[in-house]
């Protein structure tokens, strides 16, 4: 069944085109998206909302937190995200006309269920207008059974435990509901529409091209061999790229990494770059370039080794000392990413192969958690 591939992960990584594909096919025409997509009552469903709360775990809530920066830029919908386990406890406030949105591969995550079931409890007693919908990649899962509205990534199986094809049509899917939920509220031109679905359609050839990268990947990890720490950095959607970056790197390889949105570093982890500290930036040519180049700056006038990947654009390294990947020719802020995260994925795979970890099968862990 493997194939060609020496692990089930690798092998998920580059079906990731192929993912992404049959995540889109029959939800999307050439130039718009199908707001049939998310079900019949998506239209009233949606029309009615105000807000959206994003509830997951792990790398699904990476997933999340992207959107929550598109939600906001591209369509200016309030949303807000936070992790199962921390929002069954802490008895949040449920507000009318928020859209609850949980998201999981498995759709078996127990404190995501948990999450879910407490709202529609909650709502009910207050009779409240909070529509459910859940992005998930089994059909007949629990969470399926227990939403409203139902998204299904078509990702295929997913056996290793790291989760990569997953989030990859999470974010396809997520990008869907922006679009849905921006042409239902009158909050996107036709022409944006058009401009997300072109930039969709690319995606496959991205991310195919992204995947062409791995030798120099391959190499690129070797240079983790003897460490047993990481920092990741990101500016704006690539923080929660740098967060799963990190996950990814940690859960396979059990080297320590930390993700920090770039900003952050003057406020602490700075005093953590010495020579032997390997630092990781993601560098799209956006708007936050220049910012994130000071702070590659201050890393590198601490000696911190950088790798950085950017795209074709970017030229982060423009006084040398950097290694640097050109991970991709794309700067779309909802391709880019979704593209970024595919070669920080094979990083994580080959460090792991360096150290000689289990990588399908990581320790202490399990592909569903569905005990809290
Ligand atoms: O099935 P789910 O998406 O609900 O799972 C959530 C997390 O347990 C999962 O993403 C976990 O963090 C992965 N092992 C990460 O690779």
């Amino acid at each position: 069944e493997l194939g060609e591939h020496r692990h089930y992960m690798h092998k998920e990584i580059f079906e990731q085109p192929q993912s992404v594909i049959d995540t889109l096919e029959g939800r999307i025409t050439q130039e718009s998206v199908l707001t049939s997509a998310f079900g019949h009552q998506a239209e009233t469903l949606f029309a009615s909302i105000s807000q959206i709360q994003i509830i997951a775990c792990g790398t699904s809530y990476h997933a999340g937190m992207v959107a929550k920066y598109w939600f906001e830029d591209i369509i200016g919908l309030p949303c807000f995200i936070e992790v199962a386990s921390e929002y069954r406890y802490r008895n949040p406030v449920l507000l009318s006309d928020t859209l609850f949105v949980t998201i999981s591969q498995s759709g078996e995550t127990a404190d995501t269920l948990a999450a879910l079931q407490q709202i529609k409890q909650k709502r009910d007693v207050k009779n409240l207008n909070c529509p459910t919908l859940s992005i998930c990649n089994v059909p007949e899962s629990s969470l399926t059974r227990e939403s409203d509205l139902v998204f299904l990534t078509h990702a295929g199986p997913e056996v290793g435990v790291a989760s990569t094809k997953a989030f990859t049509t999470q974010l396809v899917a997520l990008s869907l509901l922006l679009t849905t939920l921006g042409k239902v509220q009158g909050r996107l031109t036709q022409k944006r529409e058009r401009i997300i679905v072109q930039g969709l359609q690319k995606l496959p050839g991205l991310i195919r091209n992204a995947l062409n990268h791995e030798d120099e990947i391959k190499e690129i990890a070797k240079r983790f061999a003897d460490k047993s720490s990481a920092l990741f950095l990101g500016r704006g959607t690539m923080y929660p790229i740098a967060m799963e970056a990190a996950l990814k790197l940690k859960e396979i390889s059990y080297i320590h990494a930390e993700a920090y949105p770039a900003g952050e570093l003057k406020h602490g982890p700075l005093a953590l770059i010495d020579e032997y500290m390997p630092v990781i930036a993601i560098a799209p040519h956006d708007d936050l370039l220049e910012k994130l180049k000071s702070n590659l700056q201050e890393v590198r006038a601490r000696g911190g080794q950088m790798i950085v990947f950017e795209d074709e654009n970017a030229n982060t390294d423009s006084e040398g000392g950097m290694k640097v990947v050109k991970a991709t020719t794309n700067v779309g802020r909802i391709t880019a990413p979704i593209t970024f995260n595919i070669p920080l994925q094979l990083l994580a795979y080959h460090v792991a192969l360096i150290k000689g970890t289990d990588v399908d099968q990581p320790r202490n862990l399990a592909k569903s958690v569905t005990v809290e």
